[in-house]
């Protein structure tokens, strides 16, 4: 066991961590890098259909401000959506800057900031304004910001270390105004639990969607940070509402193989196996409608019409246009046996994105004094009920340059040091005798919540799923408390109160708003309300004023 001490803690090497590091290396501070697995595998690596950001003069700022609020359901905080807003045209400069190559309009020259670029379109948009790298976005973001933050010498990267939990001063003992000073993390490779002390920590730590049996994110989605901070004393707020992706692949082997939301921008249709289109006669929009209306749409025409999926079709436009496009998930199609430029594609809702996640400001602060959150763990209100498509990336780089401000003159005011930290203590453990327990709740956890706290949901399900959790909920405290940590059993032992936080929320919204749907509740409210779970051990002083409602 071993203690490392720096000036920042980053856990996570998604689009807000890597932007992160980068933006914070030119203070001059030591930072290291923690990510679970190789350092960028996370959800950014995947994303496809690109950032949004008003950079076509026909387009303005007050419309993406409106589609996002639209897209929310009148929940998100507006304070948060301009400065995301705002803050899109100068991220994407930045990213361009570093040298990021998006896709240009057809037979353009590239020339940097002045390129002229492809905008494409998603629901929810009222324009053009998804910048994109042709279908894999996420992939280009991702290497460039990797290959950058690989050269700088005052950040160290430790992949394959997997944060367990944080080190306050309620666990020192030591109540300097409930500070965090690090955590502690698994070295998978060497099976050892090390001491990571920090001045400041950042949870970059990704969604948590693999609470569902069927999702479209990576395997490292299982909200271990949301987890992290209400073990340690900070507020979580709007769990329930989790976002399905209309169109995931159906095929019992493509593992939440996503089809892009842009493929609809470009003009694919969805068509029930008859091949009749459904979705202009559940909005306006139609296909084009915000995510939760398609998602909801296509979950009716499925359970209505008894069918395993419904079809998406783009093969009446030119197929130079769609593999030019979509060319990876033309490929990953034609993989399991569709031809995308000729037959339509069998696809199915799946879980996406978590809206909700620790309370933050909009410099990434959290309730826990030298503890932020920024990306898809945090929650600083610009998703309200609903993100609207392309908002997520776009967000994690623009709060992380603001988070990185904040840490940058914190810690250059206050030239702390820290105070020993503990080791962590396995004296009372032994090992594991069956693996069998971890992957049998694993298993349980996700299909009850895909089950009873799904697209549709009704009081009693809810019920069924909190009493469900509250029982697995003894069993893994007892077991974490009794056998040495691994990596299946932290990230179980998250992904039961990430269950438990999104059912708990979902009983508190006595309303239907936008992600939440309760057959109990149908209508939605004519005021909107945070759902702000506050743990018994909260940290006690909530200096977040953007979340006082
Ligand atoms: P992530 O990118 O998920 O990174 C989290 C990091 O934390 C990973 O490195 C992970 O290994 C690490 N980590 C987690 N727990 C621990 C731990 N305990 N210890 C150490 N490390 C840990 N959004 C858009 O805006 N546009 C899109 O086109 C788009 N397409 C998408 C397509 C797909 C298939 C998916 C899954 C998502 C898409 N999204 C899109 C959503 C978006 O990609 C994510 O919300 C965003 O990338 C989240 O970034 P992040 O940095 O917060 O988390
Ligand atoms: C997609 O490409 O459909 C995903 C976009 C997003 O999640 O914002």
């Amino acid at each position: 066991m071993s203690t490392h001490i720096s000036d920042v803690l980053i856990i996570g090497g998604g689009a807000a961590g890597l932007s992160l590091a980068l933006r914070l290396a030119e203070a001059d501070l030591k930072i290291t890098l923690l990510s679970k697995c190789e350092l960028t595998e996370g959800s950014s690596l995947y994303a496809q259909g690109g950032i949004a950001a008003v950079l076509d003069g026909d387009d303005n700022f007050e419309a993406h401000v409106k589609d996002t609020h639209v897209a929310g359901a009148d929940l998100c905080k507006d304070a948060a959506v301009r400065k995301v807003v705002e803050g899109a045209p100068k991220a994407i400069n930045w990213l361009i800057e570093k040298g990021v190559k998006f896709t240009l309009v057809d037979g353009a020259e590239y020339d940097g900031e002045d390129s002229a670029y492809h905008l494409t379109k998603e629901g929810g948009h009222s324009h053009r304004r998804v910048i994109h790298a042709k279908d894999a976005t996420g992939r280009e973001v991702e290497t460039t910001l990797e290959e950058h933050v690989r050269q700088l010498d005052n950040v160290e990267i430790l992949e394959n270390h997997i944060a367990i939990d944080l080190i306050t001063s309620r666990r020192l003992d030591n109540h300097q105004g409930f500070r965090c000073f690090g955590a502690y993390a698994l070295d998978i490779n060497n099976n050892q639990v090390n001491t990571y002390g920090a001045r400041a920590v950042v949870l970059s730590t990704g969604g948590a969607s693999k609470a569902y049996l069927y999702t479209t994110n990576p395997d490292t989605s299982t909200g271990d940070g949301i987890a992290m901070a209400w073990r340690s004393g900070c507020r979580i707020a709007n769990m329930e509402f989790v976002q399905f992706h209309p169109t995931c692949l159906y095929h019992p082997y493509a593992k939440g193989s996503l089809i892009s939301e842009a493929v609809r921008g470009e003009g694919g249709l969805l068509k029930l196996p008859n091949g009749e289109r459904f979705m202009d006669g559940h909005h306006e929009q139609a296909e084009l409608a915000p995510r939760d209306i398609v998602a909801r749409a296509i979950d009716y025409e499925m359970k209505k019409g008894g069918f395993d999926s419904v079809y998406l079709d783009i093969s009446h436009k030119d197929p130079e246009f769609v593999l030019d496009h979509f060319p990876n998930i033309a490929a990953s199609c034609k993989e399991y046996g569709y031809d995308m430029t000729q037959q339509p594609i069998p696809v199915v809702p799946a879980a996406h994105y978590t809206c909700g996640g620790i309370l933050t400001d909009l410099r990434g602060r959290t309730d826990l004094k030298r503890l932020y959150a920024v990306g898809e763990s945090s929650c600083t209100g610009l998703h309200g009920a609903n993100r609207l498509a392309s908002n997520s990336l776009l967000e994690c780089l623009v709060i992380a340059e603001s988070a990185a401000d904040d840490i940058a003159a914190r810690l250059a005011k206050k030239q702390d040091s820290l105070p020993e930290l503990p080791q962590w203590d396995e004296s009372r453990v032994s090992d594991p005798d069956e693996r069998i327990v971890v992957s049998h709740n694993w298993d349980e956890i996700r299909r009850f919540m895909w089950d009873y706290v799904g697209i549709v949901r009704t009081n009693k399900r809810l019920q069924r799923a909190r009493n469900r959790i509250a029982l697995l909920q003894e069993e893994i405290v007892e077991y974490y408390g009794n056998f040495r940590v691994n990596n299946d059993l932290i990230e179980l032992r998250n992904l039961a109160t990430i269950a438990e936080l999104t059912i708990e929320c979902a009983l508190t919204r006595k309303e239907s708003r936008g992600l939440h749907f309760t057959r109990d509740y149908p209508e939605k409210r004519d005021y909107a309300v945070d759902t702000i779970l506050t743990p018994n051990n909260f940290v006690g002083h909530a200096p977040i004023p953007e979340w006082h409602s």
